[in-house]
């Protein structure tokens, strides 16, 4: 019998870990560099939550999440993103209160059911960043910042934000209304989905990723036109911020994202390389929320970004390995001193840096250079009878061959120097 891994989903091998893992660190760093601190919640909740906070006729919650009774019963879905769990332990530990503020991020993975194609998964992995608590359009810049600079500290190059407002419960049915009454004669065109949407959440048609007839799209009434007077000043407010900030964004009234909980601000950005699934990120306001997750009114913004897609934007922009995870591997030569040294050395040195070595000894110095090169090491530490009497060891570049000694009292911070990224950010 054959196992594979279920469809949709991936595994990550040791010679592609470097690279999540170099994001990863970045996303961490970046993050708390902006003051966020980390949260992690449960990976599977309540079916509920998601019903009341993603939107019960989206297509995430129609036919994507992974629902599942557990043995008492209870209805409980992988969760498809991050933001209402998050919201959701806010509430349930009592912190969302109106006037205090919570930056918060997370990483780690979702899971949807929909179609496998290059860059769309079942399980997937996203890290995502929330600001709850303030109603500021600078909050909602902060938010787009930290995606953009993020994407920026690799050498992304070819990215696009797009922005829109998707207004709030007060503006939006009649905006909902002009669509409906625009996109009636067309009814019949729909796709099947779109001619339930146009009852339901006639909005939603303009996420539609059916290619419908462009005459229609083309002339359907922007949502930036039936704003109401709150709803103008707070995106005037946050495209002030980002132009002050020299951001460039380009408009896109068609942009309503998959969820429903946006309120204000929707955005993502964009790799302008790629076609489909072309998304490397995106979020917006929820002012609504907290509220819908049974807590007080309180707002919030935010954005996730889909680790796997950024991973395909750097190859195909030629920007990986993110960072060769340095490797020192030891090497040793001579008798049982020069053994008891090595294996003490290895220990020391692994304190403060990746070291590895061959578990065989009595090999000649080329056969464990040669292991080495196969696991991938950056520099070799030899060690033999003479460098032992000498206190010193041999440091030899493995890329250019080159070698030096160097005392053995001042290897770690030799290696540590040398090794060092140089892009460090
Ligand atoms: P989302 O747009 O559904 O938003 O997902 C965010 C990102 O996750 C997408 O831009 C994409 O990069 C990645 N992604 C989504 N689905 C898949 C998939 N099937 N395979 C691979 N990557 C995928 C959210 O999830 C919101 N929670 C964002 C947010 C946070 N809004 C406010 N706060």
């Amino acid at each position: 019998m054959k196992f594979q891994v279920p469809r949709g989903t991936q595994d990550i091998l040791p010679e592609a870990i470097g690279n999540w893992q170099a994001l990863e660190a970045r996303a961490r760093e970046v993050s708390e560099r902006h003051g966020y601190k980390e949260i992690r919640t449960p990976i599977f909740e309540a079916t509920e939550l998601f019903l009341r906070g993603v939107g019960e006729t989206t297509d995430i919650v129609t036919k994507e999440m992974y629902t599942f009774a557990d043995k008492k019963g209870r209805s409980l879905t992988l969760r498809p993103e991050g933001t209402a769990g998050v919201m959701r332990a806010l509430v349930e530990h009592g912190v969302a209160q109106a006037g205090r503020m919570h930056r918060l991020w997370y990483v780690g993975p979702m899971f949807r059911y929909d179609r496998p194609q290059a860059g769309r998964y079942r399980q997937f992995h996203q890290w995502g960043a929330e600001c709850v608590g303030s109603a500021n359009p600078n909050a909602d810049v902060e938010i787009i910042l930290l995606l953009v600079d993020f994407l920026a500290s690799f050498g992304l190059e070819k990215t696009e934000v797009k922005l829109n407002s998707v207004g709030h419960p007060g503006c939006r049915p009649a905006y909902a209304e002009k669509l409906r009454a625009y996109l009636a004669p067309f009814k019949d065109a729909l796709c099947a989905d779109c001619k339930e949407r146009f009852e339901k959440n006639p909005l939603r048609i303009l996420d539609c990723k059916v290619p419908h007839d462009k005459a229609v799209a083309q002339g359907i009434p922007s949502i930036l036109d039936s704003l109401c007077d709150e709803c103008r000043t707070h995106f005037d407010g946050v495209r002030a911020g980002l132009d002050a900030l020299g951001v460039p964004y380009t408009l896109d009234p068609k942009l309503v994202r998959g969820l429903d909980y946006y309120t204000k601000t929707a955005f993502e950005v964009h790799d302008t390389a790629r076609g489909a699934q072309s998304a490397l990120g995106g979020g917006g306001r929820y002012d609504g929320l907290i509220a819908d997750v049974g807590g007080p009114q309180v707002p919030g913004v935010g954005f996730s970004a889909g680790i796997e897609r950024i991973l395909m934007a750097l190859e195909e922009q030629g920007k990986l390995p993110v960072a060769e995870a340095p490797l020192v591997f030891v090497a040793r030569a001579g008798g049982d001193a020069v053994e008891k040294h090595a294996l003490a050395l290895v220990r020391a040195l692994r304190k403060e840096l990746a070291v590895t070595f061959d578990f065989e000894s009595g090999k000649s110095l080329g056969a464990q250079l040669k292991h080495a090169d196969r696991l991938g090491a950056q520099v070799a530490v030899l060690l033999g009878e003479d460098e032992l009497a000498a206190r010193e060891a041999t440091v030899k570049d493995l890329k250019t061959g080159t070698q030096e000694k160097v005392p053995i009292a001042d290897l770690a911070a030799h290696l540590r120097g040398r090794l060092a990224p140089k892009d460090a950010r």
